[in-house]
Protein backbone atom coordinates (compact mmCIF):
# COMPACT_ATOMS: atom_id res chain seq x y z
CA UNK A 1 0.00 0.00 0.00
CA UNK A 2 1.34 3.47 -1.27
CA UNK A 3 1.56 5.70 1.65
CA UNK A 4 1.26 9.90 0.38
CA UNK A 5 1.42 13.12 2.18
CA UNK A 6 -0.86 15.79 0.69
CA UNK A 7 1.04 18.66 -0.72
CA UNK A 8 -0.06 22.27 -2.47
CA UNK A 9 -0.37 22.18 -6.16
CA UNK A 10 0.60 25.39 -7.28
CA UNK A 11 1.23 25.25 -10.55
CA UNK A 12 -2.76 23.87 -10.56
CA UNK A 13 -3.32 26.90 -8.24
CA UNK A 14 -1.86 28.88 -10.63
CA UNK A 15 -3.86 27.93 -13.73
CA UNK A 16 -7.27 28.46 -11.60
CA UNK A 17 -6.18 31.83 -10.49
CA UNK A 18 -5.70 32.45 -14.08
CA UNK A 19 -9.01 31.26 -15.91
CA UNK A 20 -11.26 33.09 -12.90
CA UNK A 21 -11.52 36.65 -12.85
CA UNK A 22 -12.48 36.73 -9.59
CA UNK A 23 -11.83 34.36 -7.07
CA UNK A 24 -14.29 31.50 -7.89
CA UNK A 25 -16.71 30.15 -5.47
CA UNK A 26 -17.49 26.16 -4.78
CA UNK A 27 -20.38 24.64 -4.13
CA UNK A 28 -20.17 21.12 -2.59
CA UNK A 29 -22.94 18.68 -1.27
CA UNK A 30 -21.97 15.28 0.06
CA UNK A 31 -24.67 12.25 0.50
CA UNK A 32 -24.58 9.18 2.31
CA UNK A 33 -22.46 7.77 4.54
CA UNK A 34 -20.63 9.80 7.21
CA UNK A 35 -17.19 8.82 5.75
CA UNK A 36 -18.81 10.82 2.50
CA UNK A 37 -19.68 14.01 4.67
CA UNK A 38 -16.05 13.73 6.05
CA UNK A 39 -14.62 13.69 2.42
CA UNK A 40 -16.58 16.41 1.50
CA UNK A 41 -14.68 18.29 4.26
CA UNK A 42 -11.62 17.37 3.02
CA UNK A 43 -12.45 18.37 -0.88
CA UNK A 44 -13.50 21.38 0.69
CA UNK A 45 -10.53 21.99 2.59
CA UNK A 46 -8.53 21.04 -0.46
CA UNK A 47 -10.55 23.94 -2.59
CA UNK A 48 -10.03 26.24 -0.57
CA UNK A 49 -6.11 25.05 -0.24
CA UNK A 50 -6.15 25.70 -4.16
CA UNK A 51 -8.21 29.41 -4.01
CA UNK A 52 -11.92 28.47 -3.99
CA UNK A 53 -13.84 30.33 -2.03
CA UNK A 54 -17.30 28.56 -0.11
CA UNK A 55 -21.12 28.88 -0.69
CA UNK A 56 -23.80 27.55 -0.05
CA UNK A 57 -26.22 28.12 -2.93
CA UNK A 58 -26.02 26.48 -6.58
CA UNK A 59 -26.47 30.26 -8.05
CA UNK A 60 -23.08 31.46 -6.60
CA UNK A 61 -21.13 28.85 -7.69
CA UNK A 62 -18.09 28.57 -10.01
CA UNK A 63 -17.53 24.99 -9.27
CA UNK A 64 -20.43 22.58 -7.87
CA UNK A 65 -19.46 19.12 -6.83
CA UNK A 66 -21.84 16.38 -6.05
CA UNK A 67 -19.99 13.74 -3.74
CA UNK A 68 -22.42 10.66 -4.17
CA UNK A 69 -23.77 7.80 -2.51
CA UNK A 70 -24.01 4.25 -4.36
CA UNK A 71 -25.24 2.23 -1.40
CA UNK A 72 -29.31 2.19 -2.55
CA UNK A 73 -30.89 2.97 -5.59
CA UNK A 74 -32.79 5.56 -4.44
CA UNK A 75 -29.61 7.54 -3.47
CA UNK A 76 -28.17 7.11 -6.93
CA UNK A 77 -32.18 8.42 -8.31
CA UNK A 78 -31.48 11.31 -6.14
CA UNK A 79 -28.51 12.33 -7.13
CA UNK A 80 -29.26 12.14 -11.23
CA UNK A 81 -32.36 14.16 -10.68
CA UNK A 82 -30.40 16.84 -9.26
CA UNK A 83 -27.82 16.78 -11.82
CA UNK A 84 -30.80 17.05 -13.97
CA UNK A 85 -31.34 20.21 -12.35
CA UNK A 86 -27.68 21.89 -13.00
CA UNK A 87 -28.63 22.00 -16.83
CA UNK A 88 -30.12 25.38 -16.88
CA UNK A 89 -27.80 26.84 -14.82
CA UNK A 90 -24.85 25.80 -17.17
CA UNK A 91 -26.96 27.23 -19.59
CA UNK A 92 -26.79 30.53 -17.80
CA UNK A 93 -23.36 30.38 -16.93
CA UNK A 94 -20.93 28.02 -19.36
CA UNK A 95 -18.25 28.92 -17.49
CA UNK A 96 -19.48 27.06 -14.66
CA UNK A 97 -17.69 23.44 -13.92
CA UNK A 98 -20.20 20.30 -12.59
CA UNK A 99 -18.11 17.45 -11.03
CA UNK A 100 -19.46 14.05 -9.54
CA UNK A 101 -17.21 12.98 -7.43
CA UNK A 102 -18.09 9.85 -4.96
CA UNK A 103 -19.10 5.78 -4.56
CA UNK A 104 -21.33 6.72 -7.82
CA UNK A 105 -18.06 8.03 -9.91
CA UNK A 106 -16.19 4.48 -9.11
CA UNK A 107 -18.84 2.70 -11.02
CA UNK A 108 -18.03 2.42 -15.21
CA UNK A 109 -22.20 2.11 -16.00
CA UNK A 110 -22.67 5.66 -14.41
CA UNK A 111 -19.48 7.34 -15.74
CA UNK A 112 -20.84 6.06 -18.88
CA UNK A 113 -24.37 7.13 -17.96
CA UNK A 114 -22.90 10.66 -17.04
CA UNK A 115 -20.95 10.46 -20.44
CA UNK A 116 -23.92 9.81 -22.55
CA UNK A 117 -27.15 11.74 -20.72
CA UNK A 118 -25.26 14.66 -19.01
CA UNK A 119 -23.44 16.22 -21.33
CA UNK A 120 -22.96 19.11 -18.95
CA UNK A 121 -21.38 17.27 -16.55
CA UNK A 122 -17.03 18.20 -16.60
CA UNK A 123 -15.42 16.10 -14.07
CA UNK A 124 -15.99 12.77 -12.28
CA UNK A 125 -13.00 11.87 -9.53
CA UNK A 126 -13.55 8.91 -7.05
CA UNK A 127 -13.04 7.98 -3.68
CA UNK A 128 -9.29 8.19 -3.51
CA UNK A 129 -8.81 11.05 -5.77
CA UNK A 130 -9.53 14.10 -3.75
CA UNK A 131 -5.62 14.60 -3.37
CA UNK A 132 -5.37 14.66 -7.50
CA UNK A 133 -8.79 17.06 -7.77
CA UNK A 134 -6.88 20.43 -8.25
CA UNK A 135 -4.66 19.24 -10.90
CA UNK A 136 -7.68 17.49 -12.87
CA UNK A 137 -10.03 20.84 -12.44
CA UNK A 138 -6.81 22.59 -13.91
CA UNK A 139 -6.34 19.51 -16.31
CA UNK A 140 -10.19 20.34 -17.20
CA UNK A 141 -9.88 24.05 -17.77
CA UNK A 142 -6.74 23.47 -20.24
CA UNK A 143 -8.58 21.43 -22.30
CA UNK A 144 -11.98 23.99 -22.70
CA UNK A 145 -13.92 20.84 -22.72
CA UNK A 146 -15.55 17.67 -20.25
CA UNK A 147 -12.58 15.38 -19.01
CA UNK A 148 -14.85 12.60 -17.99
CA UNK A 149 -11.78 9.83 -16.52
CA UNK A 150 -12.83 6.69 -15.38
CA UNK A 151 -11.27 7.05 -11.71
CA UNK A 152 -8.99 4.34 -10.58
CA UNK A 153 -9.05 2.43 -7.45
CA UNK A 154 -5.60 3.80 -5.61
CA UNK A 155 -4.29 0.93 -2.96
CA UNK A 156 -2.88 4.40 -1.09
CA UNK A 157 -3.74 6.09 1.85
CA UNK A 158 -3.41 10.13 1.82
CA UNK A 159 -2.49 11.81 4.80
CA UNK A 160 -2.43 15.67 5.63
CA UNK A 161 -5.48 16.43 3.14
CA UNK A 162 -6.38 19.83 4.10
CA UNK A 163 -10.19 19.82 5.65
CA UNK A 164 -12.45 22.50 6.55
CA UNK A 165 -15.18 20.48 8.91
CA UNK A 166 -18.58 21.47 9.05
CA UNK A 167 -18.73 22.10 13.09
CA UNK A 168 -16.39 23.37 15.80
CA UNK A 169 -16.82 20.64 18.49
CA UNK A 170 -18.11 17.14 16.51
CA UNK A 171 -15.41 16.12 14.32
CA UNK A 172 -15.41 12.99 12.06
CA UNK A 173 -12.06 10.57 12.13
CA UNK A 174 -11.59 7.82 9.81
CA UNK A 175 -8.93 5.51 10.92
CA UNK A 176 -9.67 3.16 7.85
CA UNK A 177 -10.75 2.57 4.36
CA UNK A 178 -12.69 0.07 1.93
CA UNK A 179 -13.42 -2.93 3.21
CA UNK A 180 -12.87 -6.83 2.40
CA UNK A 181 -16.03 -8.27 3.50
CA UNK A 182 -18.19 -8.44 0.58
CA UNK A 183 -21.23 -9.35 1.97
CA UNK A 184 -23.42 -9.91 -0.62
CA UNK A 185 -26.09 -7.05 -1.08
CA UNK A 186 -23.35 -4.01 -0.83
CA UNK A 187 -22.00 -2.49 -3.57
CA UNK A 188 -18.97 -0.61 -1.09
CA UNK A 189 -16.20 -3.00 -1.27
CA UNK A 190 -16.48 -2.40 -5.13
CA UNK A 191 -16.58 1.16 -5.19
CA UNK A 192 -13.85 1.77 -1.54
CA UNK A 193 -11.35 -0.74 -2.23
CA UNK A 194 -9.57 -2.54 -0.28
CA UNK A 195 -9.10 -2.29 3.60
CA UNK A 196 -6.63 0.23 4.39
CA UNK A 197 -5.78 1.36 8.03
CA UNK A 198 -4.34 4.46 9.02
CA UNK A 199 -0.98 4.45 10.94
CA UNK A 200 -1.87 4.88 14.68
CA UNK A 201 0.34 7.65 14.87
CA UNK A 202 -1.54 9.77 12.01
CA UNK A 203 -4.63 9.11 13.52
CA UNK A 204 -3.15 10.24 17.18
CA UNK A 205 -1.83 13.02 15.78
CA UNK A 206 -5.24 14.57 14.01
CA UNK A 207 -7.08 13.29 17.32
CA UNK A 208 -4.86 15.26 19.53
CA UNK A 209 -4.89 18.74 17.14
CA UNK A 210 -9.37 18.23 17.82
CA UNK A 211 -9.05 17.92 21.13
CA UNK A 212 -6.61 20.75 21.45
CA UNK A 213 -8.85 23.01 19.02
CA UNK A 214 -11.87 21.99 21.31
CA UNK A 215 -13.61 19.49 19.54
CA UNK A 216 -15.75 17.58 22.38
CA UNK A 217 -16.99 14.65 20.04
CA UNK A 218 -15.07 12.33 18.66
CA UNK A 219 -16.61 9.42 16.02
CA UNK A 220 -13.69 7.40 14.62
CA UNK A 221 -14.92 5.97 11.04
CA UNK A 222 -14.37 3.01 9.22
CA UNK A 223 -16.71 0.65 7.09
CA UNK A 224 -15.77 -2.04 9.75
CA UNK A 225 -13.98 -0.50 12.64
CA UNK A 226 -13.07 -3.74 14.24
CA UNK A 227 -10.94 -4.79 11.88
CA UNK A 228 -8.86 -2.22 12.29
CA UNK A 229 -4.76 -3.06 12.31
CA UNK A 230 -4.76 -5.61 9.12
CA UNK A 231 -1.73 -4.98 7.23
CA UNK A 232 -0.07 -2.36 9.38
CA UNK A 233 3.45 -3.19 10.04
CA UNK A 234 3.12 -2.61 14.38
CA UNK A 235 0.39 -5.25 16.20
CA UNK A 236 -2.21 -3.14 17.11
CA UNK A 237 -6.04 -3.85 16.83
CA UNK A 238 -9.00 -1.42 17.23
CA UNK A 239 -9.41 -1.91 21.06
CA UNK A 240 -5.26 -1.00 21.34
CA UNK A 241 -6.09 2.17 19.34
CA UNK A 242 -8.79 3.40 21.56
CA UNK A 243 -6.77 2.59 24.75
CA UNK A 244 -4.17 4.83 22.74
CA UNK A 245 -6.18 7.76 21.96
CA UNK A 246 -7.90 7.55 25.55
CA UNK A 247 -4.91 8.76 27.05
CA UNK A 248 -5.10 11.97 25.38
CA UNK A 249 -6.00 14.29 28.48
CA UNK A 250 -9.11 16.48 27.43
CA UNK A 251 -12.79 16.55 28.19
CA UNK A 252 -14.41 14.68 25.14
CA UNK A 253 -15.80 11.53 23.86
CA UNK A 254 -15.39 9.40 21.44
CA UNK A 255 -17.83 7.22 19.47
CA UNK A 256 -17.21 4.98 16.29
CA UNK A 257 -18.62 3.11 13.48
CA UNK A 258 -19.23 0.81 11.97
CA UNK A 259 -18.98 -2.23 13.82
CA UNK A 260 -19.20 -5.81 12.33
CA UNK A 261 -20.30 -8.48 14.85
CA UNK A 262 -18.17 -10.86 13.28
CA UNK A 263 -15.04 -8.77 14.18
CA UNK A 264 -16.27 -6.65 17.41
CA UNK A 265 -14.24 -8.68 20.00
CA UNK A 266 -15.06 -9.07 23.67
CA UNK A 267 -11.26 -6.82 24.39
CA UNK A 268 -13.48 -4.44 22.66
CA UNK A 269 -16.35 -4.44 25.12
CA UNK A 270 -13.79 -4.40 27.94
CA UNK A 271 -11.95 -1.36 26.69
CA UNK A 272 -14.96 0.40 26.30
CA UNK A 273 -16.63 -0.68 29.79
CA UNK A 274 -13.21 0.59 31.03
CA UNK A 275 -12.62 3.84 29.34
CA UNK A 276 -14.80 6.96 30.58
CA UNK A 277 -14.08 8.57 27.73
CA UNK A 278 -16.05 5.81 25.51
CA UNK A 279 -19.68 6.83 24.54
CA UNK A 280 -21.54 3.48 25.86
CA UNK A 281 -23.08 2.93 22.56
CA UNK A 282 -22.52 0.57 20.24
CA UNK A 283 -24.07 0.87 16.59
CA UNK A 284 -24.11 -3.22 15.70
CA UNK A 285 -26.06 -3.67 12.26
CA UNK A 286 -27.17 -6.97 12.64
CA UNK A 287 -28.99 -6.94 8.86
CA UNK A 288 -31.23 -10.19 9.66
CA UNK A 289 -32.23 -12.08 12.51
CA UNK A 290 -32.54 -15.59 10.23
CA UNK A 291 -29.25 -17.93 10.10
CA UNK A 292 -30.28 -18.51 6.57
CA UNK A 293 -30.05 -15.48 5.26
CA UNK A 294 -27.30 -14.42 7.31
CA UNK A 295 -25.35 -16.98 5.50
CA UNK A 296 -26.52 -15.72 2.30
CA UNK A 297 -25.81 -12.17 2.96
CA UNK A 298 -22.44 -13.46 3.80
CA UNK A 299 -22.31 -11.69 7.30
CA UNK A 300 -20.32 -14.82 8.94
CA UNK A 301 -22.24 -14.92 11.77
CA UNK A 302 -25.50 -16.84 13.65
CA UNK A 303 -28.09 -14.80 15.49
CA UNK A 304 -27.42 -16.65 18.46
CA UNK A 305 -23.62 -15.02 18.26
CA UNK A 306 -24.89 -11.93 17.73
CA UNK A 307 -26.99 -12.54 20.77
CA UNK A 308 -24.10 -13.82 23.41
CA UNK A 309 -22.25 -10.72 22.13
CA UNK A 310 -25.06 -8.04 22.96
CA UNK A 311 -25.54 -10.02 26.53
CA UNK A 312 -21.74 -10.38 27.32
CA UNK A 313 -21.73 -6.46 26.54
CA UNK A 314 -24.88 -6.01 28.65
CA UNK A 315 -23.31 -7.70 31.74
CA UNK A 316 -19.86 -5.88 30.86
CA UNK A 317 -20.65 -1.88 30.35
CA UNK A 318 -23.89 -0.71 32.63
CA UNK A 319 -26.35 0.65 30.64
CA UNK A 320 -25.20 0.70 27.53
CA UNK A 321 -27.58 1.11 24.18
CA UNK A 322 -27.72 -0.66 20.96
CA UNK A 323 -28.52 0.32 17.20
CA UNK A 324 -28.42 -1.63 14.13
CA UNK A 325 -29.32 -1.82 10.56
CA UNK A 326 -31.76 -3.99 9.40
CA UNK A 327 -32.21 -5.04 5.73
CA UNK A 328 -36.01 -6.38 4.94
CA UNK A 329 -36.90 -8.12 1.75
CA UNK A 330 -33.41 -9.24 0.85
CA UNK A 331 -33.81 -11.86 -2.20
CA UNK A 332 -35.37 -15.14 -1.25
CA UNK A 333 -36.21 -13.70 2.28
CA UNK A 334 -39.71 -15.65 3.83
CA UNK A 335 -42.01 -15.09 6.33
CA UNK A 336 -40.22 -17.27 8.47
CA UNK A 337 -36.97 -15.33 8.06
CA UNK A 338 -38.78 -12.37 8.31
CA UNK A 339 -40.18 -13.37 11.75
CA UNK A 340 -36.77 -14.24 13.12
CA UNK A 341 -35.46 -10.99 12.32
CA UNK A 342 -38.83 -9.75 14.33
CA UNK A 343 -37.82 -11.93 17.34
CA UNK A 344 -34.37 -10.57 17.47
CA UNK A 345 -34.95 -7.23 17.55
CA UNK A 346 -37.56 -7.51 20.23
CA UNK A 347 -34.83 -9.88 22.22
CA UNK A 348 -32.26 -7.18 21.81
CA UNK A 349 -34.11 -3.95 22.46
CA UNK A 350 -32.38 -1.35 20.29
CA UNK A 351 -32.33 2.17 21.02
CA UNK A 352 -32.78 3.25 17.64
CA UNK A 353 -32.86 1.04 14.06
CA UNK A 354 -32.04 2.33 10.50
CA UNK A 355 -34.15 -0.01 8.21
CA UNK A 356 -33.75 -0.68 4.23
CA UNK A 357 -35.58 -2.30 2.09
CA UNK A 358 -33.33 -4.74 -0.22
CA UNK A 359 -31.65 -2.29 -3.28
CA UNK A 360 -30.43 -4.17 -6.27
CA UNK A 361 -26.77 -3.33 -6.62
CA UNK A 362 -25.48 -4.59 -10.27
CA UNK A 363 -22.35 -6.44 -9.75
CA UNK A 364 -22.92 -8.13 -6.23
CA UNK A 365 -23.69 -11.41 -6.21
CA UNK A 366 -27.04 -10.86 -4.04
CA UNK A 367 -28.72 -9.08 -7.33
CA UNK A 368 -28.16 -12.26 -9.43
CA UNK A 369 -30.76 -14.29 -6.71
CA UNK A 370 -34.19 -14.75 -7.30
CA UNK A 371 -35.72 -11.90 -5.67
CA UNK A 372 -39.42 -13.36 -6.08
CA UNK A 373 -40.74 -11.36 -3.31
CA UNK A 374 -43.25 -8.21 -4.45
CA UNK A 375 -42.19 -4.84 -3.16
CA UNK A 376 -45.74 -4.64 -1.57
CA UNK A 377 -45.04 -7.21 0.68
CA UNK A 378 -41.43 -5.71 1.81
CA UNK A 379 -43.13 -2.52 2.58
CA UNK A 380 -45.68 -4.40 4.21
CA UNK A 381 -42.43 -6.52 6.47
CA UNK A 382 -41.33 -3.09 6.94
CA UNK A 383 -44.26 -1.32 8.59
CA UNK A 384 -44.55 -4.57 10.73
CA UNK A 385 -40.64 -4.24 11.71
CA UNK A 386 -41.17 -0.23 12.82
CA UNK A 387 -44.16 -1.33 14.99
CA UNK A 388 -42.32 -3.46 16.72
CA UNK A 389 -39.24 -1.27 16.97
CA UNK A 390 -41.18 1.84 18.31
CA UNK A 391 -43.40 0.28 20.82
CA UNK A 392 -40.03 -0.93 22.20
CA UNK A 393 -38.09 1.88 22.18
CA UNK A 394 -40.69 4.62 22.60
CA UNK A 395 -41.10 2.30 26.34
CA UNK A 396 -37.55 2.37 27.12
CA UNK A 397 -36.84 5.91 26.18
CA UNK A 398 -40.05 7.01 28.57
CA UNK A 399 -38.32 4.62 31.27
CA UNK A 400 -35.20 7.19 31.21
CA UNK A 401 -37.50 9.98 32.79
CA UNK A 402 -36.34 11.18 36.38
CA UNK A 403 -32.39 10.97 35.72
CA UNK A 404 -30.29 13.66 35.38
CA UNK A 405 -27.22 12.96 32.53
CA UNK A 406 -24.90 14.96 30.55
CA UNK A 407 -25.57 15.93 26.94
CA UNK A 408 -23.75 17.27 24.35
CA UNK A 409 -25.45 20.16 22.91
CA UNK A 410 -25.53 19.80 19.40
CA UNK A 411 -28.70 21.95 17.45
CA UNK A 412 -31.29 23.95 18.14
CA UNK A 413 -34.63 22.11 18.75
CA UNK A 414 -37.55 21.70 16.28
CA UNK A 415 -39.75 23.44 19.25
CA UNK A 416 -38.73 27.12 19.53
CA UNK A 417 -36.57 27.81 22.05
CA UNK A 418 -35.45 24.55 22.76
CA UNK A 419 -31.90 23.01 21.92
CA UNK A 420 -31.38 19.17 21.01
CA UNK A 421 -28.76 17.43 23.25
CA UNK A 422 -26.90 14.12 22.68
CA UNK A 423 -26.88 11.76 25.73
CA UNK A 424 -23.55 9.52 26.15
CA UNK A 425 -26.26 6.45 24.69
CA UNK A 426 -27.23 8.57 22.05
CA UNK A 427 -30.69 9.36 22.46
CA UNK A 428 -31.62 12.74 21.98
CA UNK A 429 -33.22 15.38 24.86
CA UNK A 430 -35.12 18.23 23.67
CA UNK A 431 -34.99 21.29 26.73
CA UNK A 432 -35.17 24.79 26.65
CA UNK A 433 -32.06 26.65 26.41
CA UNK A 434 -30.37 29.49 24.75
CA UNK A 435 -28.61 28.44 21.26
CA UNK A 436 -25.39 29.71 22.68
CA UNK A 437 -25.35 26.86 24.75
CA UNK A 438 -25.16 24.72 21.14
CA UNK A 439 -21.48 23.04 21.15
CA UNK A 440 -21.39 22.93 25.47
CA UNK A 441 -22.07 20.31 27.87
CA UNK A 442 -25.28 20.73 30.06
CA UNK A 443 -27.31 18.46 32.62
CA UNK A 444 -30.29 17.94 31.67
CA UNK A 445 -32.86 16.52 34.01
CA UNK A 446 -35.16 13.92 31.73
CA UNK A 447 -39.00 14.98 32.43
CA UNK A 448 -40.45 12.68 29.67
CA UNK A 449 -40.84 11.52 26.10
CA UNK A 450 -42.39 12.19 22.88
CA UNK A 451 -42.11 9.09 20.86
CA UNK A 452 -38.18 8.27 20.33
CA UNK A 453 -37.18 11.56 21.81
CA UNK A 454 -36.69 12.45 25.09
CA UNK A 455 -37.63 16.20 26.69
CA UNK A 456 -36.36 17.70 29.52
CA UNK A 457 -34.80 20.61 31.25
CA UNK A 458 -31.87 22.31 32.48
CA UNK A 459 -30.59 20.89 35.75
CA UNK A 460 -29.82 23.11 38.60
CA UNK A 461 -26.40 21.82 38.60
CA UNK A 462 -25.66 23.51 35.29
CA UNK A 463 -24.81 27.31 36.97
CA UNK A 464 -21.86 25.48 39.16
CA UNK A 465 -20.81 23.08 36.43
CA UNK A 466 -20.90 25.90 33.31
CA UNK A 467 -18.76 28.28 35.56
CA UNK A 468 -16.03 25.66 36.33
N1 LIG B 1 -29.90 -2.58 -0.01
C1 LIG B 1 -30.42 -2.12 1.14
N2 LIG B 1 -29.68 -1.72 2.18
C2 LIG B 1 -28.33 -1.80 2.04
N3 LIG B 1 -27.34 -1.49 2.90
C3 LIG B 1 -26.17 -1.72 2.28
N4 LIG B 1 -26.37 -2.19 1.05
C4 LIG B 1 -27.72 -2.26 0.87
C5 LIG B 1 -28.56 -2.67 -0.18
N5 LIG B 1 -28.08 -3.13 -1.33
C6 LIG B 1 -27.58 -1.01 4.25
C7 LIG B 1 -27.00 -1.97 5.27
C8 LIG B 1 -25.82 -1.22 5.80
C9 LIG B 1 -26.29 0.21 5.67
C10 LIG B 1 -25.23 1.23 5.72
O1 LIG B 1 -26.95 0.23 4.44
O2 LIG B 1 -27.95 -2.17 6.29
O3 LIG B 1 -25.49 -1.55 7.12
FE1 LIG C 1 -20.87 -3.35 3.00
FE2 LIG C 1 -20.63 -5.50 4.58
FE3 LIG C 1 -18.48 -3.91 4.13
FE4 LIG C 1 -20.50 -3.02 5.64
S1 LIG C 1 -19.17 -4.77 6.13
S2 LIG C 1 -19.47 -1.91 3.99
S3 LIG C 1 -22.29 -3.97 4.67
S4 LIG C 1 -19.57 -5.18 2.63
Amino acid sequence: MEKLTYSHDSAAAETLAAYYETPPMAYVRSYGCQQNVNDGEKIRGVLQDVGFGLCDSLEDADLILFNTCAVREHAEQRVFGNIGALKKLKEQNPKLVIGVCGCMAQQPHIVEKLRQSYPYVDLVFGVDGIDRLPAMLAERLRRGKRYLQMPEQRNAVVEELPIRRDSGFRAWLPIMYGCDNFCTYCIVPYVRGRERSREPGAILAEFRGLVANGYKEITLLGQNVNSYGKGLAQPVDFADLLNLLCEVPGDYQIRFMTSHPKDASRKLIDTIAAQPHLCKHIHLPVQSGSDRVLQQMNRRYTAEQYKELVRYARQKIPGVTFSSDIIVGFPGETEEDFSATLDLVREVGYMQLFTFIYSKRSGTPAARMPDPVTHAEKAARMERLLRVQDEYAFAAVAAMAGQTVRVLVEAAGRTPGTCNGRLDNNLVVEFPAPESLIGQWAQVRLTGSRAALLVGELAQENTTETEV
